[in-house]
């Protein structure tokens, strides 16, 4: 049972760019903490400073208050899957599991024993006698987990342990990775680029970019709560819509204009400082939906994308200018929609999920509504969300 404290950890590798740049962030004892954000923010290096495979630029790393920063990995007692995790082809699985224990001159009979009952947990009692070559990857998988579980570490540290498996698998190993750790209740730092493996693992979640912690928080927390633009379109999936907004009228009745038509903005004392200026505007692909017919208050869109899910659609389109062209008729066709596009948002591409049953055709034009009270709003300087915490407290 262990406590693992970051404080102010900086990693500069060369050029003064710093792969990780002042982290500090607890992991409370049992804890299973993920450490998510883009490929090549820092997440690797992260850990390999914990596991003391990688020295320290600045800042220290406390286990249980305990200072390690200068102890060699292997008086750490910590744990590491890598994600391409390497078995040895000429050991069995049971000599590959049970491998860290007999380099410590573990009890034979103790071996046996805790290879058998790592084995039975992760279903891998009938495969003990094959060597790696003959298990699937998903069971190659297993095996380097019981590796590194056998011998019950201080901390366990994986890192995007199941990117290399296929979806279906993915979704299945994630549900025994919970189940271990419920068992086990090891403090664990795992470490991915996909939010949807965050959101589903963490008990909390640490998002990083360029180095730099951004929030840390529940999964609920990051997705209702996001502390900035960054955090808000890194979590959730399709990513948030941004645009660039005016924000007019007094603190009672405050509009945006988006795509020339005017939306009024409801119950945001928060916003009081921007108006009469522009703010940035994040919408999630969940606040549309088909108009049953367009009007003053619904966006006129031209899809680019129709992507059926199954249950629910996906629209993709460009926000539209709003010049007078668009109020056009709904059954143009194909050919003659004038595509009249923002041109400070021409290139992003938004996202609307709608109902399975909505009829769309890619580019003839359709009305969605926008529930501006689901609206999420950034400084436009920092990015940082307005008053995240008032945010917070009228999302429940
Ligand atoms: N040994 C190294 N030498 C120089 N730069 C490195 C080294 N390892 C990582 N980096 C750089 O540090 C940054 C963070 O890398 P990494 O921690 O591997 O990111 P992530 O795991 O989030 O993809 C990247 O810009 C990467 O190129
Ligand atoms: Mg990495």
């Amino acid at each position: 049972m262990s406590v693992v404290r970051l404080s102010h950890l900086t990693k500069v590798f060369s050029h003064d760019t710093k792969a990780v740049d002042d982290l500090s962030l607890t992991i409370g004892d049992g804890e299973f903490l993920v450490l998510v954000g883009p490929s090549g923010c820092g997440k690797s290096t992260v850990l390999r400073m914990i596991a003391g495979l990688e020295e320290v630029s600045g800042g220290d790393v406390l286990i249980d208050g305990e200072d390690v920063t200068n102890w060699a990995p292997k008086e750490r007692d910590i744990a590491m899957v890598f994600q391409n995790y390497a078995l040895y082809p000429h050991m069995t699985v049971r000599e590959n599991m049970g491998f860290a224990l007999r380099l410590r001159h573990t009890d034979k009979a103790e071996l046996r024993d805790k290879v058998d009952a790592t084995a039975d947990l992760l279903g891998l009692s009938g495969l003990l006698d094959r060597r790696p070559a003959a298990l699937s990857g998903g069971q190659r998988q297993r095996v380097a987990m019981g590796r590194a579980m056998v011998r019950q570490p201080r901390v366990f540290l994986l890192d995007e342990p199941l990117s290399n498996l296929d979806a279906k698998l993915r979704v299945s190993m994630r549900a025994e990775l919970a189940r271990l750790h419920q068992r086990y209740g090891i403090t664990t730092v795992y470490v991915t680029h996909d939010q949807v493996e965050a959101m589903t693992l963490g008990d909390r979640i640490a998002v990083l970019d360029k180095g730099r912690l951004q929030q840390v928080g529940t999964p609920e927390e990051l997705y209702q709560a996001p502390a900035n633009r960054f955090v808000a379109g890194f979590m959730g999936s399709p990513s948030m819509n941004f645009a660039t907004v005016e924000l007019r009228g007094d603190a009672d009745r405050a509009a945006v204009t988006l795509a020339g038509r005017e939306f009024a903005v409801h119950h945001r004392p928060e916003l009081a400082r921007y108006l009469g200026s522009t703010v940035v505007m994040g919408l999630r692909p969940a606040a549309f939906a088909l108009a049953v017919a367009s009007g003053p208050e619904t966006l006129p869109v031209v899809p680019l994308g129709v992507e059926s899910l199954g249950d629910e659609k996906h629209v993709l389109f460009r926000l539209p200018s709003g010049g007078p062209d668009e109020a056009g008729p709904e059954e143009t066709g194909p050919d003659d929609v004038p595509v009249a596009v923002d041109e400070a948002a021409a290139t992003e591409l938004w996202t609307a999920k709608v109902g399975q049953r909505a009829a769309l055709t890619i580019g003839k034009r359709v009305p969605l509504t926008v529930d501006l009270d689901q609206a999420y709003f950034f400084d436009p300087a920092t990015g940082d969300a307005v008053a995240a915490a008032e945010q917070a407290v009228l999302t429940g």
